[in-house]
This record gives C-alpha cells, sequence and structure tokens, in this order.
C-alpha cells in the first residue's frame, strides 16, 4: 500500500517515477502540486470509458481537456496527433498547460508528441493503465507514432517531468496485455537481471499475475533492469539496445500475424517469448548456452501460457522475409545475408561487438532456429508448467546439429 518513489536517470534527463497500491490520492496531490493552468489529458475510449471518473478526480480543481481516441495501435497517426494538437490549443491549452497520458502506449507516444509540440515544450505526465506502459514506454525518452510506410517512424525524444503508476488500474486489463508486460519482465530477466528471476518464478507458480504485490514488484523491477542498460544511454543507442532481445523475431512473427488476424493477433510480449527462444537456440547451438539456459527460457516462457512455437499464421519464410527488414540494421556494418542480433553469452551476459550488445546472425541460424520451434512441440502442451532440460530434447537436438562457432 502506499506509493514509492524512484529517480529515473536517463542520460542528461531525470524524472520521479512513482506507484503503489491506491495511492490516487498521492497521484492527484503531485499533479495538483504542478500549478498547471489547464491539464491536457490524452486517452482512449475504451480506458475514458473505464475511468472517467479517475480522471476526474486526478484534476482535481484543475480545469481539464480531455481528448479520447478509438483504442489501438491504428491511432498513432499523425491525423490523430494533429487532432488532439488542434482541439487542444482550441480548448485553451497555453504553455502552462500539462500534457497528461492517461493510458497504455498508445496514447502515452501520442501524448509525449503533443508535449514536445506544443508551444515547443511543455510539461508531460505520464500515468500508466498498462504494463506496457508502465514498465516499458514510460521508462524510455522515445515518442513515436507511425508513417503509413512503417512503425514509430516519426519521433523525438522527450522526457516526462513525473511518471504516476496505480497498479489497481491494471486490474482491468485484458490476460494478453498483462501478460506482455511479463513477458517484457522474462526479457529483463533472461538478458540483463538474472537475479530477478526466482521472483518472477515464485509468481508464476503461485498464478498471482495480477495480484498488486506482484504488479508493484513487476515495475519496481522493471525500473531497476531497464535504468541499468539506459542510465548513460539516452537514446537507447548503444547498451539500451539489450532491450531488443527476442524483439528482432519476435516483431517480425507479431508483423506476420497481424497480416492474417488484424488486431486478434498475438500479443506484442509473447511474440517476443517466441522471438526469445529463436534467439536462445541460436546461443545453443554456438555453444554459448548451455541445456539449463536454454531450459530456463522455456519453463519462464511457457509458464506465463506462451506457446513455445509459431502462431499456425506464420510460417519461417514470411519471419525471414520481415525480420530482413529490423530497425538494428545499421548498427554494425552491413554484411551479406546476415543481420544484427541481441544473443546471450549467459543469462544476463550479451553477447558485444564493441560496446554494442549486438552481433551478425547469419540468416541460415535464424532460419535453423526458427525450424526448430515452427511447429507444436510437446513443449508447447506442457504449457504453464515447469520444463526441465530433458523436456525439450528434440528441438534442442536438432539446433545442437547445426552448430556454429562464434563469431
Ligand atoms: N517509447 C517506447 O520506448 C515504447 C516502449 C514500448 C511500447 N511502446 C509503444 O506502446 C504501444 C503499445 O503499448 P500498449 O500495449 O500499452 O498499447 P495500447 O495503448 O494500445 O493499449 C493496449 C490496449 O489496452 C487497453 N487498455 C489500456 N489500459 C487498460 C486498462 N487499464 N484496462 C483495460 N484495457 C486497457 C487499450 O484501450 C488498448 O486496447 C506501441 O505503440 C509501442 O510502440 C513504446
Ligand atoms: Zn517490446
Amino acid at each position: 500500500m502506499g506509493i514509492t518513489s524512484r529517480a529515473i536517470s536517463i542520460g542528461a534527463e531525470s524524472y520521479s517515477y512513482s506507484f503503489g497500491e491506491d495511492c490516487l490520492a498521492d497521484i492527484a496531490e503531485g499533479i495538483a502540486g504542478l500549478q498547471a493552468d489547464t491539464l491536457v489529458f490524452v486517452t482512449d475510449d475504451t480506458v475514458l470509458g473505464l475511468y472517467r471518473p479517475i480522471i476526474e478526480r486526478l484534476s482535481g480543481s484543475t480545469p481539464a481537456i480531455v481528448l479520447s481516441h478509438r483504442a489501438g495501435e491504428s491511432m498513432k497517426t499523425l491525423a490523430c496527433l494533429t487532432d488532439h494538437l488542434e482541439r487542444a490549443l482550441r480548448a485553451g491549452a497555453t504553455r502552462r498547460s500539462v500534457v497528461v497520458a492517461f493510458g497504455g502506449g498508445v496514447p502515452g507516444n501520442l501524448a509525449g508528441l503533443m508535449a514536445n509540440l506544443l508551444f515547443r515544450g511543455v510539461r508531460l505526465v505520464h500515468v500508466p493503465t498498462t504494463t506496457i506502459a508502465a514498465m516499458d514506454s514510460v521508462l524510455s525518452l522515445k515518442q513515436a507514432i507511425n508513417s503509413p510506410v512503417g512503425k514509430n517512424h516519426l519521433g523525438t525524444y522527450y522526457a516526462p517531468t513525473a511518471v504516476y503508476a496505480e497498479v489497481r488500474l491494471f486490474a482491468t486489463l485484458p490476460l494478453d496485455e498483462l501478460r506482455s508486460g511479463y513477458c517484457e519482465m522474462a526479457k529483463n530477466c533472461l538478458a540483463i537481471r538474472p537475479a530477478a528471476l526466482d521472483r518472477l518464478r515464485a509468481i508464476i507458480a503461485a498464478g498471482e499475475l495480477a495480484a498488486p504485490a506482484a504488479l508493484t514488484w513487476l515495475l519496481d523491477a522493471s525500473i531497476e533492469a531497464k535504468s541499468a542498460v539506459t542510465r548513460n544511454d539516452t537514446h537507447e543507442r548503444r547498451s539500451g539496445l539489450v532491450l531488443e532481445y527476442g524483439h528482432t523475431v519476435g516483431h517480425a512473427i507479431e508483423i506476420c500475424d497481424h497480416r492474417v488476424r488484424g488486431s486478434a493477433g498475438i500479443a506484442h510480449g509473447a511474440a517476443i517469448a517466441v522471438g526469445m527462444l529463436v534467439a536462445a537456440h541460436i546461443s545453443h547451438a554456438r555453444g554459448w548456452l548451455g541445456d539449463d539456459e536454454v531450459s530456463a527460457h522455456y519453463e519462464i516462457i511457457t509458464g506465463l501460457g506462451v506457446e513455445p512455437c509459431l502462431p499456425p499464421t506464420v510460417s519461417v519464410a514470411d519471419v525471414l522475409a520481415v525480420a530482413q527488414d529490423d530497425n538494428k540494421k545499421g548498427y554494425l556494418e552491413a554484411r551479406p545475408e546476415s543481420l544484427p542480433f541481441v544473443l546471450l553469452r549467459g543469462l544476463g551476459r550479451p553477447a558485444m561487438t564493441g560496446d554494442l550488445p549486438l552481433v551478425h546472425v547469419s540468416i541460415q541460424e535464424i532460419r535453423e532456429a526458427l525450424e526448430v520451434i515452427a511447429q507444436p512441440s510437446p513443449a508447447a502442451s506442457m504449457a504453464g508448467r515447469r520444463l526441465t532440460a530433458a523436456a525439450i530434447p528434440a528441438a534442442h537436438g536438432s539446433a545442437r546439429r547445426t552448430r556454429h562457432q562464434g563469431v
């Protein structure tokens, strides 16, 4: 109960992140303390439908403008941004206004850009209502919307004045959304902070993903893990790249599945969880990860209820085609038939090229690892149960046979 505050430092920027259970009164007090002349809330229709009284409570006696849009990624557009900006200005926003992002990462990104653009910069406060927003996007200065050509193409870096999270607001999240946050935490544990794995295992074993105490830990542990790699990396272009673990293949799986199933496709967290399995198999084939370390990936990921295989709508060839456009291209000198990739040499030990946690991985290595997980395996039907190394021998063995020496 109550509120905990952590100081977040990203390069030269710093802000406070306060979070807890039953802390709405503290959040309202914090927002009132900013002495804004107007609060410009940015949210979506689903969140507004659930939490309008909370928005009213957080505004207190400060005049508020509430801007809402349809829920979902399709609203991260220049058109929606322009519309919100115009409505804010017509409703009387000034240099002393504070933009309050109240919702998931989509309202958060739109609000971040609005705060940056209004009068060349007004104050920004995040009140995240999804686990992804609370433990990922608000711990980053990146603010972006999508162009018709691709995701997050139009953006900037902008720091909030403060972040406030009330974990009880996550109670209404669909399971897939809740799980996505825990999948990102699995990434943080496997790639950055393996010491946090035991607590994650305990939460999974107790089936307590939605418990306020577990969610408070999720935020605290994410802050610790993400801050460790972004503290000296404002733009997430050096040490922060380790946060891309599982994302090269995971993003490709997400894109391919959403092309077929639209918004009913695989959730971001589940997709990157499968991407981490692919990365683990590549590391295993190189002799960089042992059986136990690959098993730890399976144990956590299936424990979170993610099927450790490609969705039936997605083929190995589709994933490889999309992965070629991955946004980490350009960080390492180009090599034919290979991609920059985050791989581990042990839990919490990314493989480095110079000061970048990236290595070249050949398309052939990715294909072989994808083929291992392409089909639902016995492991898939064991989702939720603890796996031992012996439980994944077939998949494991075939990756092992295609051993590549490290580069
Ligand atoms: N800046 C960054 O570094 C960064 C990091 C991670 C993600 N992101 C961005 O964030 C977006 C994904 O975030 P997201 O998953 O929060 O998306 P989102 O904002 O679309 O929220 C997901 C869904 O959950 C609903 N929702 C939100 N809060 C709810 C609640 N408390 N109860 C019930 N439903 C609720 C929303 O209406 C929406 O349908 C992407 O656009 C991604 O690019 C940015
Ligand atoms: Zn992610």
